[in-house]
Parts: structure tokens; sequence; C-alpha cells
């Protein structure tokens, strides 16, 4: 299966085919699993060439901590890939590569989407996402992109990203894959132990009963429940939970008919950070 490297080597490798074929990329910052597997699949099903980018971006972390700890293991993603499909090309640069000795964010107006939930908490984490996926879509130039609603905050920045700086790539937005207990999947969950990764489902039960209670109860009332869970549970530390609008992610105040509606999650496992959302309406 092709390995590359280097853009050059990419660009070459895009330019030898046909401009007729459809072109889709997945981008990844590897320690794949069945989140990843099932965008893969997705694109290699709409596209006749595929591209999946393992970068491990930075700029997108505002801990050193959380980017040493980060899980890297390229042997086994590409392992996994190659049981997907063999002629998927694999784009897994160095950071000098990217960033040469700049490694720094460009800075970007989302016009608030970044500021809330995970931009709250995660100082400068989009505008370090924005700089590597324009960076990739510039590199690659796909006809469509997939990325998971897993990082659903992520995926409506991307849409900005393409509206606002005008890119000819269309976003594939996919369902979030869970494990068996209901916990969505994510490279970090590889850091929990096997007693806690078991419990975890807590987290997603959780908002099951909130998307229940959205019928009837307010905002306020469901945030309030949601708080109390966590208190009684030893495990977890809530970081927030946010009921939200999915087009601006501003935090509901009132519903509106016809406008859509999810809940969004972090916790702390010690120190794990977990992130879930589910749709409400
Ligand atoms: P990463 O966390 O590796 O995720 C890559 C893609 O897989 C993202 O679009 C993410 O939403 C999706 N994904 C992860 N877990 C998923 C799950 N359980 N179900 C469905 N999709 C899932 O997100 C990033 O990398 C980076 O920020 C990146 C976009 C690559 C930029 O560096």
């Amino acid at each position: 299966m092709p390995l590359i490297k280097t853009k050059k080597e990419l660009d070459q490798k895009l330019k030898s085919l046909s401009p007729s074929k459809k072109l889709g990329l997945v981008p990844t910052m590897g320690a794949l699993h069945n989140g990843h597997v099932a965008l893969v699949e997705k694109a290699v099903l709409e596209n006749d060439v595929v591209v999946v980018s393992i970068f491990v971006n930075p700029t997108q972390f505002n801990n050193t901590e959380d980017l040493k700890k980060y899980p890297r293991d390229l042997f086994k993603d590409l392992e996994l890939i190659e049981s997907i499909n063999s002629d998927i090309l694999v784009f897994a640069p160095t950071v000098e590569e990217i960033y040469d000795e700049n490694v720094s964010a460009k800075k970007y107006d989302f016009n608030g989407l970044d500021k809330v939930m995970e931009g709250e908490f995660r100082d400068d984490h989009f505008n370090g996402v924005g700089t590597i996926v324009e960076q990739l879509f510039d590199i690659v130039k796909p006809d469509n992109a997939y990325f998971g609603e897993k990082d659903f905050q992520q995926l409506q920045i991307i849409r900005k990203l393409v509206k606002t700086q005008n890119l000819a790539v269309n976003i594939v937005p996919c369902p979030i894959v869970r494990e068996k207990n209901g916990l969505a999947m994510s490279s970090r969950n590889e850091r929990l132990s096997t007693e806690v990764r078991l419990k975890a489902g807590f987290i997603y039960r959780t908002l099951q009963t909130a998307k229940r209670k959205f019928g009837t109860k307010s905002a306020l009332k469901i945030r309030e429940w949601v708080k109390n869970q966590f208190l009684k549970e030893g495990d977890f530390t809530l970081e927030y939970f946010e009921i939200a609008d999915i087009e601006t992610l501003n935090p509901l105040k009132r519903k509106v008919k016809n406008k859509k509606y999810r809940a969004f999650i972090a916790v702390y496992a010690d120190d794990v950070r977990l992130i879930d959302n589910i749709a409400l309406n």
C-alpha cells in the first residue's frame, strides 16, 4: 500500500491520476479505530481514489502533555487501512513537512463557533484544526472530505471554513461509532483502565436520558439534572454539558420551532478527556 511522506510525492501521485477520478480525503491523527474505519469505508464507496492522512497536528493541542501522550502506532494503522482496501493512499508527513520551522496556527474568524464548548476549554484549538485541514485541502484538492459527528463542533467549523474560504470540497458528515456499552469510540479510550472503560457507557446513557427529557423539560432543568448525575458518579468529572443550536452552537435559552438542537458533553475519567454529543430533535 502506498505510504507517502512528502507533499511533493503526494502531489506527483495525484497529478498522475485522471482528473475525472473522484477523490476522497479522510483526515485523521492516527491511532485508528472503528470510528475512523467507518469514515474510510464510506470514502471508498463514494470515490475512485481515497487519501487517508495521518498526522498528529501539534497546533491543535493546547496541552503539551496531551500531545506527548497522544497514542501513535503507524504500523498498526497501515495494517488496518490495508485490510479495508490496499489502493488507499496514506499520507503521513512529519511536523517539519507540514509546518517547516513555523509550528503555529493561522487565526480564523469562525463567527463565534470556536468560542464555545471545546473552544472555551481548549484555547486556539480550532485555529490549529483550521490550519491543518485547510493545508490538507490545498495539497489533496479532494472532491469529498469525511468528518465524524463525534466532533460535531469541529464538523461545523470545517463547514464554515469551506464557506468563508470558498473551497470546492463537499463535506460529508459521518455518524458516531460507539463501543458496545455506548461509549463513543476514540483514540483516547485506550488510555482508560478496563474497569473505567466499561463504566464509561454512563456518559452516553446520560445523553440518552437528556434527550428523553428534552421533550418536556427546559435546558436549564436538564443541565441541572446532568450535573447532579455526575456529582453522584465518582469515576467521571463533568467539564461541561451544553444544549446548543446546531447552526450557531449558541447555548439554548428558549426552544424555537424548526431549529435543530444537540446536547454536547465533555468529561474527565482520570486524566483522560472524553467528548460526546447527541441529536435532540
Ligand atoms: P481524529 O480525532 O483522528 O479524528 C479523525 C476523524 O474521525 C474526525 O472527523 C472524527 O470526528 C472522526 N471520528 C473519531 N471518532 C469517531 C467516532 N467514534 N465515530 C465517528 N467518527 C469519528 O479529528 C481529528 O482527528 C483532527 O482534529 C483532524 C480533523 C484530523 C485535524 O487534525
